[in-house]
C-alpha cells in the first residue's frame, strides 16, 4: 500500500454532527523503534505486546461550521480545558489534512481520559493519539460507510503513526509489528499490523507488572531522541540488530523459548538506553532503583529459575515481564522485594490486550 491509497475521495453522505468514542491501549515495544526518517518513517523494524489495562478513552463531539479556513477544537482532559493540549493537535490535525480534508469542516470537542495516574511517567502518546486517530476515523466511516474494517484498522493505525509513532501499535491486539521485515509478510513502514505467524501458548495473556521508579515527566522527549540518531556513530549497527533481533524472535514465538525470549527483550531494553548513553549530547534515563529493580530480577531468575525479565522504554519504570502461568510467585517476589522501589510505592498491573474498542 502507498500513501496516496489513504486519501480519500468524495465523501458520499453529508454529516451535520455527531458524537463518536473509543478506547485504545498503550503498548510495550519488545524490540524498540528508536530513529525515524522523515514523515515518521522508522528506522527499524518494532514488535510490541498491546496492553490491557493502560488506556486513553477519548470521545469527539462534531458539528458542521460555516467556513472551512481553519481547524477548530477544544480539548478537556479528564474534566478540564487543556489549551497546553492544542497546538500537539493542531500539528497532528496539520499532518494529516490531505488524509482528511472534513477536518476543517467541522468544529470539534475531544474529550479524553486515561485509566493511569495522570504524570505516572507512562508515555501516554500511543494510547492518546491512537485514540484520537480511531475517533477521526469513525467520523471518516459515518461520511463514507463503504469503508471496509480491514482499511478502517489500517487507515487507523496510518493516521496515528503520524500523531506518535509507537501509537500505530495500539489499534491491535496482541503482538503488533510496525516496520517492513523480509520476514513478516503485511509489515509496512506506513501502519502497525498484527503479528501474522504462530504464537505459542506461553505468551497468553503475558503479564506486564510497570513499576513506577520515577513518574516525573520525561527528561528527554522522545522526538528529541529519535532525533539523536542520525549521526549517531552506533547508527547503522543498532537499525540491523533491531531488524536482527526481531528475525530471531519469529521462532521464539512460535516455539514458546522464554529462555531466548528474555534474552532478546533485555538486550533491546539495554541496546536502547545504550543508544541515549552514547549520543551527543548524552542521557542517562535510568535512576538508582531502575537498576535496582534489575539486579533483583536477574538474582531472582538465577536463583528461582523462572522466566521473568524486564523491559524499559524512554525513561526509568521497568516493564517486568512474565507469563501468566507463573504469575503467583512472580506476582510475590514484585511485591516483597520489587515495590519498595516504586515512587510512593505505586505500580501498575497490565497483561497483553487485544486492542483498541469502540464504545457505543
Ligand atoms: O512513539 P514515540 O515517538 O513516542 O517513540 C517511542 C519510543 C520507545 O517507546 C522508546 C520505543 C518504542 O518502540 O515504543
Amino acid at each position: 500500500m502507498n500513501v496516496e491509497e489513504f486519501i480519500p475521495g468524495k465523501y458520499s453522505e453529508a454529516v451535520e454532527k455527531g458524537s463518536v468514542k473509543w478506547q485504545s491501549p498503550s503498548n510495550i515495544a519488545l524490540v524498540k523503534y528508536w530513529g525515524k526518517k522523515p514523515e515518521q518513517i522508522p528506522a527499524n523494524p518494532s514488535v510490541s505486546f498491546t496492553l490491557s489495562n493502560c488506556k486513553t478513552i477519548t470521545r469527539v463531539d462534531f458539528i458542521k461550521k460555516k467556513t472551512r479556513d481553519k481547524f477548530e477544537f477544544e480539548v478537556f482532559f479528564e474534566g478540564e480545558k487543556k489549551d497546553d493540549f492544542k497546538p500537539k493537535i493542531s500539528t497532528f490535525f496539520k499532518r494529516i489534512e490531505s488524509y482528511c480534508p472534513f477536518l476543517k469542516e467541522y468544529s470539534f470537542k475531544i474529550y479524553s481520559e486515561n485509566t493511569f495516574p495522570h504524570s505516572s511517567g507512562i508515555a501516554s502518546s500511543a494510547s492518546g493519539m491512537s485514540a484520537l486517530a480511531l475517533c477521526i476515523m469513525s467520523i471518516e466511516k459515518q461520511l463514507n460507510p463503504s469503508l471496509s474494517a480491514e482499511f478502517f484498522k489500517k487507515k487507523a493505525s496510518f493516521l496515528s503513526r503520524l500523531g506518535s509513532g509507537s501509537a500505530c501499535r495500539s489499534i491491535e491486539g496482541e503482538l503488533v509489528v510496525w516496520g517492513e521485515h523480509e520476514e513478516i509478510k503485511g509489515s509496512s513502514e506506513l501502519f502497525g499490523v498484527s503479528y501474522p505467524d504462530e504464537v505459542h501458548e506461553n505468551f497468553r495473556n503475558y503479564q506486564d507488572t510497570i513499576l513506577l521508579v520515577d513518574k516525573g515527566k520525561k527528561e528527554v522527549s522522545s522526538s528529541v531522541g529519535h532525533d539523536l540518531m542520525h549521526g549517531h556513530p552506533f547508527a547503522e549497527a543498532r537499525f540491523k540488530q533491531a531488524g536482527a533481533n526481531l528475525a530471531n524472535l519469529i521462532p521464539v514465538f512460535a516455539e514458546g523459548n522464554l529462555e531466548k525470549f528474555m534474552e532478546i527483550v533485555e538486550n533491546e531494553a539495554l541496546s536502547l538506553h545504550a543508544m541515549m548513553m552514547s549520543s551527543r549530547p548524552y542521557f542517562i534515563l535510568m535512576k538508582p532503583n531502575t537498576l535496582e529493580i534489575i539486579n533483583k530480577i536477574w538474582k531472582f531468575r538465577r536463583q528461582s529459575q523462572l522466566p521473568v525479565c524486564f523491559t524499559l522504554d524512554a525513561g526509568a519504570n521497568v516493564h517486568v515481564l512474565y507469563p501468566e502461568k507463573n504469575k503467583t510467585e512472580i506476582f510475590e517476589f514484585i511485591k516483597n522485594e520489587l515495590v519498595a522501589s516504586c515512587e510512593n510505592g505505586q505500580y501498575i498491573c497490565d497483561q497483553l490486550g487485544s486492542g483498541a474498542k469502540e464504545i457505543k
